[in-house]
């Protein structure tokens, strides 16, 4: 594939996860679409000529994997709350959250690629013996991260759900789905990023109107237990830019108190990382409105130009 079809490609594939409105289109991507039966075709008859004019089409999620037989009853459902509500599990005054550890990445030792995946290890290893105490019911198992050690980019969200419990794997539900697109649509794949959580355990709680157990922001007590993995889990990645999704994740992370909407779209930093704060794709999926999407396709988009001058000026090379 041509690189003008590449980008073509991969606007398509933004445009399905995000909305097309908000999302201008490049000048390549136009000629590419005009010029390609490849695109046409990889983008599904007919889509990708109409792609110029294309308007809002509602997002149809995809269905939910079957559960196997042996799993808990579908009583359980995702609700991450909205920026707004997610507030009240923020760190309060009386929050003993972890210090974040002193000076910047770049004063801690860089290490090969095969030192960062043993080490990895080993801490997934040391996360799974010293949080065994906390399994329960509802959380079943830790969910450490998963991803290239080498990442330049890193995905942080609030804490495992559900699938999550179930699998070991972060973000691997309905809104791990959207988080997949996003990744892709940024130029990347999920094996080349690193995605994480500030909690490595489920929080969920029973509602007793809703009859059943709902996962929900992590308490600042389950935040605490989860950070100073995290924290180990950046020294040793060494991101060049991470994208905090949700709320409770950038307070957490930053120790920030502004609500979400103050502050998406502006960089924080965390130890000399560029941290980009979004909004949650299980939001986007509640409020999947056009004007959510292109907010964070544009917090995206900053990102990706982030990546590109460090790359240009030296200082974005994977490690
Ligand atoms: N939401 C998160 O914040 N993290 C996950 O891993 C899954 C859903």
């Amino acid at each position: 594939m041509s690189r003008a079809k590449t980008i073509a490609h991969q606007w398509l594939t933004t445009d399905e996860a995000m909305g097309a409105v908000e999302v201008p289109i490049p000048r390549q991507v136009t000629a590419a679409l005009r010029g390609s039966t490849a695109v046409t075709k990889a983008a599904g008859s007919g889509r990708a000529a109409a792609a110029p004019a294309m308007q809002f089409r509602q997002f149809i999620p995809r269905p939910v994997p079957v559960r196997p037989a042996h799993a808990p009853p579908a009583v359980e459902q995702s609700t991450i709350a909205a920026p707004s509500k997610a507030a009240s599990a923020a760190p309060g005054p009386e929050a003993a959250l972890p210090p974040v550890p002193a000076g910047s990445i770049g004063d801690e030792p860089q290490l090969t690629r095969a030192e960062k995946i043993q080490r990895l290890a080993a801490l997934a290893a040391e996360a799974d013996k010293d949080l065994a105490s906390h399994l329960s019911d509802v959380a079943t198992r830790v969910v450490f991260g998963e991803g290239d050690p080498g990442a330049r980019l890193m995905f942080i969200g609030e804490g495992p759900g559900l699938e999550e419990d179930r699998t070991g794997r972060p973000f691997v539900g309905r809104a791990g789905q959207l988080l997949d697109k996003m990744i892709v649509a940024m130029g990347f794949t999920r094996e080349k990023v690193y995605i994480g959580n500030i909690c490595k355990l489920r929080a969920a709680s029973w509602d007793d109107l809703a009859k059943r157990l709902k996962d929900r922001p992590p308490t600042t007590a389950e935040a605490a237990l989860g950070l100073p993995w995290l924290h180990q889990q950046i020294a040793i990645i060494q991101p060049r830019v991470i994208v905090t999704l949700g709320l409770p994740a950038i307070r957490y992370l930053v120790g920030v108190t502004e609500n979400m909407g103050a502050l998406r779209g502006h960089w924080h930093e965390y130890r000399g990382i560029a941290v980009m704060p979004t909004y949650h794709p299980a939001y986007l999926l509640r409020a999947y409105s056009p004007e959510n999407r292109g907010k964070v396709w544009s917090d995206l988009q900053a990102v990706v130009r982030r990546l590109k001058e460090m790359d240009k000026d030296g200082s974005g090379a994977a490690g």
